[in-house]
């Protein structure tokens, strides 16, 4: 079997933890039998932006649209161009484009992290975060009127369809019936956005019905988030909308420790166009250059490529790899993680756990 990869290293650290992603990959490949052909794009970044003025080329669908997977580095250079033209000319481009309407954010405490929440050991946190990745409260449509003037106001609309809220529901179903938990929470906020989100509670309660082997209730936002961090071990799957999930995407992973291990994958479930695997982290020019990001994000959001395309298990022995490294190697552990350790330490010790098994 051979996977066709287009690889988008971006900018910053992205640049620095990719490499160590691939090299992790193909030694995953190699112990089970398939081949990765990787092809390495250099748009979505700010150099790309400095010379041609636009994040990617005038064809990016056609260049892309036939690979089966994309690997993502991280998007971004503030000092060259700015984050809203970074961000919305490439990555929600893509997204979008390619319709990957889940955004699904595994958290996991794994052996050798330390939760920031008091007496947390792994197994207590483990639950997935599936994101509407499309629509919701992330539109273009709005505007402002009567600027400069004390009547000043804007309008931003949020757009929910009954096809793009049942398929993320219908995802996080059947993502929930075949967990060993089956339990599944839906974010809301009825009480105060009182036209959308009951909307929204209308389709889940409709879908519950399609799967009573799932357990499935309702927490309102704020207090979802409050027991993120005091009773994380409540969660199996949470689903949610733009806004919500991008919020819980972000609480979820920094609660099982550091945002430089946690993964993201952007799903096309129809499989029309190719999904996007990417690190839930940034390009982060505080530290870029240096040698010393924690590639396990970019590492694991692999290990979510490899069972899109159909290779569970090299997929879990990815997993497996890291987390036996995080708790066994100290030596090599990045600053984030408490070490002294440098990126291509971490992914090489990693890559060679992989290799042995
Ligand atoms: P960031 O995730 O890049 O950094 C936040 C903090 O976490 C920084 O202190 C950074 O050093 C640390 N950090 C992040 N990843 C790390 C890793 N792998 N190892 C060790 N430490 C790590 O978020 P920030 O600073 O808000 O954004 C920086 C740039 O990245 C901006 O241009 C932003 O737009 C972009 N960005 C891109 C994303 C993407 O490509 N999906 C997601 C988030 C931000
Ligand atoms: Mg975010």
């Amino acid at each position: 079997q051979r996977y066709r990869i287009a690889v988008i290293p971006g900018d910053g650290i992205g640049r620095e933890v990719v490499p160590e992603g691939l090299r992790c990959l193909q030694a995953a490949a190699e112990a089970h039998g398939f081949e990765l052909e990787c092809t390495e794009f250099d748009f979505a970044c700010a150099d790309y932006w400095a010379r041609h003025g636009e994040m990617l080329p005038p064809d990016w669908r056609d260049v892309l649209g036939g690979f089966h997977a994309i690997f993502f580095g991280a998007v971004g250079w503030p000092e060259v161009v700015p984050d809203h033209v970074s961000l919305w000319g490439s990555l929600l481009r893509l997204r979008r484009g390619f319709d990957q309407y889940v955004n699904l954010r595994p958290v996991r405490l794994l052996r050798g992290v330390r939760s920031p929440l008091r007496d947390r050991e792994p197994g207590d946190i483990d639950f997935l975060v599936v994101r509407e990745n499309t629509e919701g409260e992330y539109s273009s449509i709005g505007g402002r009127i009567f600027e400069d003037t004390d009547r000043e106001t804007v309008l931003q609309e949020t757009v929910m369809t009954r096809t793009g809220v049942d398929r993320v529901l219908r995802y996080a179903f059947e993502l929930a019936a075949a967990r060993p938990r089956r339990r599944l929470t839906w974010a809301t906020k009825s009480n105060g956005i009182a036209i959308s989100m009951p909307y929204w509670d209308e389709r889940a309660t409709a879908m519950a019905q399609r799967y009573p082997e799932v357990a499935a209730d309702s927490d309102h936002i704020d207090i979802l988030t409050a027991r993120f961090v005091l009773q994380p071990d409540r969660y199996d799957v949470v689903v949610a909308s733009n806004l919500f999930g991008d919020i819980l995407s972000d609480l979820g992973p920094a609660c099982a420790g550091t945002i430089g291990i946690a993964p993201s994958a952007n799903i096309n479930p129809d499989r029309t166009w190719p999904s996007l695997f990417e690190p839930v982290h940034g390009s982060a020019p505080d530290i870029a250059g240096r040698g010393i990001a924690n590639p396990v994000g970019q590492i694991w959001s692999g290990a979510m490529m490899l069972d899109h395309l159909g290779e569970p298990a090299a997929a879990e022995r990815v997993v497996a790899a890291i987390e036996r490294v995080l708790d066994e190697r100290a030596d090599v552990l990045t600053p984030d993680l408490g070490g002294t350790g440098t990126t291509e330490g971490l992914g090489t010790a990693i890559a060679a756990e992989i290799a042995a098994g």
